[in-house]
């Protein structure tokens, strides 16, 4: 009897827990939806620019060196201009130097003392990772910020030159082995800056796609079964579950360098117009009327929103 009730009231508990969490849920969705002002002061219509205005207050006087993989087009290159716009140094990896030259050209129409650095990486292959950090680590610049921004989506089964598929090899693995790669160089200036350190990973919401089932590497690796949108949300999963760990390890080493997922919204860049096909396009024209500018979407890397897996 005491056993039952406490069972009634444990699952009771739960549902109002579950309850309350979807209420919550909801109401972040109608505030992001109408442009609301979260606790910040900042919502999902404010733009990097704003959300940076009056960073000089607080900014220090020593140059911040900002890395941001995927700088060549759309949310990248946005964060960019507008880190380059606040005095920070911006070092652009990318796998199209001919886009990312044209980018710097911009940075630099606006911000002519802007310095913008370009370096060529292809985030889909381990040697061109290992070189870009042997050649950005021979520079010998400090490094405040890392932003693993690139990303892409994929219609069809490819696979990576080290024989991986392709969209996790590129919006994980490639961060994944480049955050190890600099994570010392980050942790280093930090302490001789004594300038806190900032990691962000660009995930979205689409991983909550795959809470549920978690990762599903054969139905990826099946030509047959083969969905773009599943491998994509996995590789975002990933880029989640990659911050809280390195998060762990950064905290078990005492280091001044934080990192964080974000979802920055969404807006129509390179990487949905991936996305076609009829059903696609029919949906995107009707979310058309809610989807943000690349300005606005950008002031997340900027302000950073944790992703919380829940
Ligand atoms: N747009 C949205 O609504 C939305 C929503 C949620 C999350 N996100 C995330 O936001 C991030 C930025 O995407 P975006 O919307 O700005 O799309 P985008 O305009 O297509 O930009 C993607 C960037 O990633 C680069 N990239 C792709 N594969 C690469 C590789 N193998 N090596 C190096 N760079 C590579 C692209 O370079 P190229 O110019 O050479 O192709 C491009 O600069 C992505 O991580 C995406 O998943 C976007």
């Amino acid at each position: 009897m005491y056993k039952n009730s406490c069972m009634c009231l444990h699952s009771l508990t739960f549902k109002c827990h579950l309850s309350l969490q979807h209420s919550k849920a909801m109401k972040a969705t109608l505030r992001y939806l109408a442009g609301m002002a979260g606790p910040s002061g900042f919502g999902s219509n404010s733009t990097a620019e704003q959300v940076t205005e009056d960073c000089s207050s607080f900014l220090p006087s020593a140059a911040l060196t900002a890395l941001i993989t995927g700088a060549s087009s759309g949310i990248g290159a946005e964060t960019a201009r507008v880190l380059a716009k606040r005095g920070v140094r911006v070092v652009i990896a990318a796998r199209d130097l001919k886009k990312a030259t044209e980018v710097k050209k911009n940075i630099q129409k606006e911000t002519p003392k802007a310095e913008v650095i370009l370096l060529e990486i292809d985030l889909g292959s381990f040697g061109s990772v290992q070189r870009f950090c042997s050649e950005f680590l021979a520079l010998e610049l400090p490094l405040n910020i890392l932003i693993n921004n690139a990303g892409m989506f994929s219609q069809n089964l490819e696979f990576s030159e080290d024989k991986i598929e392709m969209t996790f090899a590129t919006n994980y693995l490639g961060h994944f082995l480049l955050t190890e790669i600099l994570i010392d160089k980050m942790i280093e200036t930090a302490e001789k800056t004594c300038i806190q350190g900032r990691i962000i990973n660009v995930s979205s919401v689409i991983h909550s796609w795959e809470k549920k089932d978690g990762f599903r590497f054969n139905d990826i690796l099946s030509g047959k079964k083969y969905n773009g949108t599943r491998a994509y949300a996995q590789s975002k999963l990933a880029n989640i579950l990659h911050a809280k760990e390195i998060a762990k390890q950064l905290k078990a080493r005492n280091a001044r360098v934080t990192i964080n997922a974000v979802h920055p919204g969404i807006v129509k860049t390179g990487i949905i117009r991936a996305h076609k096909g009829l059903i696609t396009d029919s949906l995107f024209f009707i979310a058309s009327k809610l989807l943000k500018t690349t300005s606005q979407v950008c002031k997340q890397t900027h302000s950073v929103q944790n992703l919380q897996l829940s």
